[in-house]
């Protein structure tokens, strides 16, 4: 962070080349469970992807006519509409939804970036993070929600951002293990291109479904929720073979027992790893036979689903098929998307932005 806060910019009106207003800089890693940002005034933020409307009379006599944003909304759940806009990491498009989420998005995002710029006169540049392989329409659709929000845009894959604020340009493998989709990204010196990238449609939610399942099954008679079953994993969550008991509290009629869930808790974790092995073998198969030793040897992961326990042993044991690699997690996976996009609106040239203004 700390050159991104010594660096300062200025728009140019290209007609006149006379300099306009002070320009905030900020990296955005807008995820389907989670939005962080970063910005080059060294301020940051990260909040739960969601947004809630007061519902009714009631509601709206609590909280007035705003908007809840983040675990506001989430922990208030009960009381408003809660809306969370990004499925499988980009905007969910169904046609119901569709125009409650690009609002959503909209408002959340202002919410952010009021609290990170506090001078009127600021216009704002900034580079957002979305999933490896989202589809031209869906990049498109994010970027005209856009206007009127930021001066200027440029959409990252989510897995290069994260390796680009780390430094890790050539010669690595790196994975970004989210909520809504694991994306895969391979860094050899230049740009990545659409076959250096895989995006999964399986990640952390898909985790929390299976093991709410599992639970359901085993113990038909206990009263849990998806939040509560989120909230376990985040805390437990393993793929190694320790065999530890992981026991968690839940009611019955109201009333609290235990109940042992540690196969339950693995099986749930493992159900994304045959995809994520399959991609790598996937991304490292199809490299130059010359290069694809050095990718084995510097995998990188990042993404809050990296932080199940034993993740990257698991990993590395899958390359041995492939001759053996080596697999790191990286220190601060929430912020290292945010991080990595400011980086790239930092030192990327303005050919690179989308102006939205006309
Ligand atoms: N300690 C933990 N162990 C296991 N999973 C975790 C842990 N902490 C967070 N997660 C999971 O990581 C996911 C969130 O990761 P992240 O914030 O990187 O996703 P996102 O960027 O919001 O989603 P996406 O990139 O798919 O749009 C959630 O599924 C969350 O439950
Ligand atoms: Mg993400």
């Amino acid at each position: 962070m700390s050159d991104t806060n010594k660096t300062k910019k200025t728009t140019t009106d290209s007609a006149s080349g006379e300099r306009k207003k002070p320009t905030l800089l900020v990296g955005i890693d807008l995820g389907t469970s989670r939005t962080a940002l970063a910005a080059n005034n060294g301020f940051r933020i990260c909040i739960s992807t969601c947004v809630g409307k007061p519902k009714d009379a009631v509601s709206e006599k609590l909280f007035g006519k705003r908007l809840l944003f983040g675990d506001d909304a989430l922990n208030n759940r009960m009381a408003v509409e809660l809306i969370q806009p990004l499925g499988d990491g980009v905007i969910d498009t169904s046609p119901e939804v569709k125009e409650a989420n690009i609002a959503a998005v909209q408002a959340l995002l202002r919410h952010l970036l009021s609290q990170a710029s506090n001078k009127e006169d600021e216009v704002i540049y900034g580079v957002i993070g979305m999933p490896a392989r989202a589809s031209v329409s869906n990049k498109r659709l994010l970027v005209e929600a856009m206007r009127g929000i930021f001066e200027a845009v440029m959409i990252v894959s989510e897995p290069f951002s994260v390796a680009y604020g780390l430094d890790i340009l050539t010669d690595a493998l790196v994975l970004d293990i989210g909520a809504g989709t694991m994306d895969l990204c391979r860094m050899h010196g230049s740009l990545p291109t659409e076959e250096d990238q895989e995006t999964i449609d399986k990640a952390g939610n898909y985790v929390d479904r299976t093991l709410y399942d599992l639970i359901k099954k085993r113990y038909p008679e206990a009263q849990f929720t998806i939040n509560m079953i989120k909230s376990i994993k985040e805390r437990y969550g393993y793929v190694s073979d320790k065999e530890e008991r992981i026991e968690v509290q839940f009611t019955v009629d109201g009333r609290p027992r235990m109940f042992d869930i540690t196969k339950e808790l693995k099986e749930a974790c493992l159900s994304i790893v045959p995809d994520l092995t399959e991609a790598t073998y996937k991304l490292i198969g199809s490299f130059d036979p010359e290069f694809q030793r050095r990718l084995r040897a510097n995998v990188v992961v990042g993404g809050g689903g990296s932080q199940m326990a034993g993740l990257a042993a698991i990993i590395e044991k899958s390359l041995d098929e492939l001759g053996g690699g080596a697999v790191r997690i990286i220190d601060e996976p929430v912020y290292a998307g945010a991080n990595g996009a400011l980086k790239v609106a930092i030192e990327m040239p303005e050919l690179f932005w989308e102006h939205l203004k006309d």
